[in-house]
């Protein structure tokens, strides 16, 4: 067994990537089923009886092992941590901001950490903050990106593989073998899937996001400022109206809060369909298990 294996207790090293304000109990359910890594989002989780709430709902769909991330600035971690692990969860995904301070809790609780990060600093700040294993996350994957200049998944991985001493998991751009097996080819010793496990049938996103991601071509995505933070979404009609409007500021027309209620309701006028680059590969919507059996094939 690899020693992500042995860290996440699963068949295939697949992790399902968490999507920010979309939980689907019965998603995370059927990845565990298929033999990944299924994970619940706790960043936008406003209390703890609802992570508590999550993991149970989980529970009663499947016995495997399964997950949670939990976003670093969340000053509910501490209470998110402890009913996760009376839930029975034994490894999180820690991502946006520095690991030191949640990692002494998490192994006081038993669990294993592996933390999310986006440049080649910060994984090896990461480990000396005693991480157990990177998710080294490229220029090309969905979800928050940052300000600062990024490199696709091609140079990172390898480059902090070469660096580091725990396991490492490669996160975006990976929707099938083709890309499973690269990223393994790159070093890493896993993989983990957001956009593609969006669009499956078992995702509870709306229809519209997931049509969104299967109609987005090549360069269909762009980097929304956010502030401090960019996050990578599909392009739509208002968007590309907005970004040929040299007077718009689209970090002040477009709130992170508003994220809940735009990506439950497709409301992508509210703000814009997550996604990552890999939605141009992605034409079809597909059961979870018939994703992951081709990936491993
Ligand atoms: C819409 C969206 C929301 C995301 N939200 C989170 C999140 O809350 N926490 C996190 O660690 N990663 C988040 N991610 C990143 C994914 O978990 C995963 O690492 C990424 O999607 C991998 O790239 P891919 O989409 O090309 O597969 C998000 C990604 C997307 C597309």
């Amino acid at each position: 067994m690899s020693r992500l294996l042995d860290i996440l207790g699963c068949k295939y090293p697949i992790i399902q990537g968490p999507i920010g304000a979309t939980n689907s109990p019965k998603l995370v359910a059927e990845i565990c089923e298929a033999g990944a890594f299924g994970m619940l989002a706790m960043g936008f989780i406003s209390n703890a009886e609802e992570a508590k709430r999550l993991a149970r709902d989980v529970r009663e769909l499947t016995d495997k092992p399964f997950g949670a991330n939990l976003m670093t600035m969340n000053p509910l971690n501490p209470e998110i941590l402890e009913v996760l692990a009376e839930s029975g969860v034994k490894t999180v995904t820690t991502s946006a901001g520095s690991p030191r301070n949640l990692y002494p809790l998490l192994h006081e609780l038993g669990m294993k950490g592996l933390h999310v990060m986006l440049a080649f600093s910060y994984a090896v700040k990461a480990e000396d903050a005693g991480v157990d294993g990177l998710v080294v996350s490229g220029a090309e994957s969905g979800g928050l990106r940052s300000v600062n200049p990024e490199s696709s998944n091609m140079i990172l991985v390898p480059l902090v593989v070469d660096h580091v001493k725990v396991p490492v998991v490669a996160a975006g751009g990976i929707a099938d073998s083709r890309g499973y097996r690269a990223a393994l080819a790159l070093g890493a010793e896993g993989v983990q899937v957001g956009t593609r496990f969006l669009a499956s049938e078992e995702s509870s996103a709306p229809k519209a996001w997931k049509e969104a991601i299967i109609n987005c071509s090549d360069g269909g995505t762009t980097l929304l400022p956010l502030g401090n933070m960019m996050m990578r979404v599909i392009v739509n009609p208002k968007l590309k109206a907005q970004m040929s409007d040299p007077e718009t500021d689209l970090a002040k027309e477009y709130n992170l809060m508003n994220v809940p209620e735009a990506w439950g309701k497709g409301n992508f006028d509210l703000f814009p369909a997550g996604a990552g680059q890999i939605s141009a590969r992605i034409h079809e919507i597909k059961p979870v298990r018939k994703i992951i059996e081709e990936m491993v094939s």
